[in-house]
């Protein structure tokens, strides 16, 4: 689709843009990677190459897919009326999106609006320190993490980072923040038949170690994505929200990534029938047709801002400029109305279950992948090099079958810079528009990727 030459586009680029999480070295003589155009499943990069997009963005983004014209239709619309005004104030598009997103969200009541997942975990954080101040002396201002998940770049959300590689070198962290063991039940830390119930008892060992009286809040990944597309085992999230009532312990659900339909349910949590404190979300919530970020809360926990007026410090002190921006909500209320007008949720469930057995199919060919899981269009496969001991084949493999599917016009992620060893497990996330044609598109071309990179 793409055929102009923007060789001065990439010499612009190489010459001043800092990119995310790259090396620069590589491009003092090869060139970075400038992405031009999307329609559908699909994108062009400057040398006019298209490929399946099949990580949504890269980073499990587009939901909907690219170019929307109505999304960006009604952004136009909204951004001539007004672009614009402190979320002090409220918006026409920010009120509408929040009554729809509530409608999704039984027992859920308040979005706060902001403009990144790692922000709105901020926020999160905020709330249950104030709580603690306000309600519990000072004392129940410990928020607990999970091994391998991760919830954003800010100092305060990497000090929440149960992955390694994206904090070393940036402490001195936040303190107050406590990790609890992961539930990655194909690298198990207990021998035991019920692995979710006793990976969730280690979350109880945790806080009683810790003191109930100082754990505020828990805040997990419903699904933990760039630790490894790992799907919490049967009876883990019934016990974490026992555990959560027993101690007094709000949950807070980390949806950046599942958030909105990516999993096949409106929200990851939904799958479990638990009742969160806090949800926030970000990525898919406009697939990426502007920046928006929402944490949303209960009534109860809006009210403990609230309830006490003659209190001059007893409301949420907290503002983001670019939480008043109203493109993001106008973005977002049409991205929520494609979901519904196309059965993308139902489309999202069927695909994801299709690309599953074909990954399991993959599983069966090659001995180097050692497990395949996930839900929705949300999916891994972790390779080993060998099966029994279950090692981790070396990421630089790992990141050969990238290449190598991105060499057959395929882009297909793989955990990175996360967990030192373990970055070993290919993901995919694309456009809940996939169609069964696609997923053969990405499995066979992962399939000849194995057989060139492992034989
Ligand atoms: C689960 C999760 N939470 C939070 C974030 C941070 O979001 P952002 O990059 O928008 O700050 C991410 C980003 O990848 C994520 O995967």
């Amino acid at each position: 689709m793409y055929d102009n030459d923007i060789s001065d586009v990439v010499a612009a680029d190489k010459a001043h843009v800092w990119h995310h999480l790259t090396q620069h070295k590589p491009f003092e003589t090869s060139d970075p990677r400038v992405i031009v155009e999307g329609k559908g499943i699909h994108v062009w990069d400057a040398k006019g190459t298209r490929y399946l997009d099949a990580v949504s963005g890269g980073v499990w983004t587009v939901n909907v897919g690219y170019g929307r014209e109505s999304i960006a239709d009604a952004v136009r619309e909204q951004l001539v009326k007004l672009n614009y005004f402190a979320g002090s104030a409220g918006s026409i598009p920010g009120a509408l999106f929040s009554e729809k997103l509530i409608e999704k969200m039984p027992g859920m009541s308040r979005v706060y609006y902001c403009n990144s997942g790692s922000e709105a975990n901020e926020k999160a954080f905020k709330m249950v320190r104030q709580i603690a101040h306000k309600r519990y002396g000072g004392k129940k201002t410990k928020i607990l993490f999970r091994e391998r998940d991760y919830h954003g770049t800010t100092i305060a959300a990497l000090s929440a980072c149960g992955q390694p590689e994206r904090h070393m070198q940036y402490g001195p962290l936040t303190p107050g923040f406590v990790e609890v063991p992961h539930c990655l039940e194909y690298r198990k830390q207990w021998d035991v038949e019920n692995y979710g119930e006793r990976a969730a008892d280690a979350i109880e060992e945790v806080i009683l170690r810790e003191g109930p009286d100082t754990v505020g809040a828990i805040c997990l990944e419903p699904v933990t994505a760039g630790g490894g597309v790992i799907v919490p085992p049967k009876g883990y999230w019934e016990r974490v929200q026992e555990i959560c009532k027993k101690y007094d312990v709000l949950l807070h659900i980390d949806e950046v990534v599942c958030g909105v339909g990516r999993t096949g349910t409106w929200f990851g949590y939904q799958h479990y029938g638990i009742k969160p404190d806090f949800v926030t979300m970000a990525k898919g919530v406009a697939s990426g047709y502007a920046a928006i970020a929402c944490c949303v809360t209960t009534e109860e926990v809006f009210n403990l801002f609230k309830d006490d007026a003659e209190d001059p410090l007893n409301y949420f002190r907290d503002i983001s400029t670019f939480g008043g921006c109203t493109a993001g909500p106008a973005a977002a209320l049409e991205n929520l109305a494609i979901i519904e007008r196309e059965g993308l949720l139902e489309n999202t469930t069927a695909m994801g279950d299709y690309c599953l057995e074909k990954l399991e199919e993959l599983k069966d060919k090659h001995a180097v992948v050692g497990d395949v899981r996930g839900k929705g269009l949300f999916l891994g496969a972790e390779l080993v090099a060998d099966r029994g001991t279950k090692e981790p084949v070396a990421e630089k493999l790992a990141q050969q079958v990238v290449g190598e599917c991105g060499a057959q016009g395929v882009m297909i992620g793989v955990t990175n810079r996360s967990l030192p060893g373990f970055n070993n497990t290919l993901c995919l996330s694309p456009a809940l528009i996939a169609t069964k044609d696609n997923i053969d598109e990405i499995v066979g071309a992962m399939d000849v990727a194995l057989t060139r990179v492992f034989g």
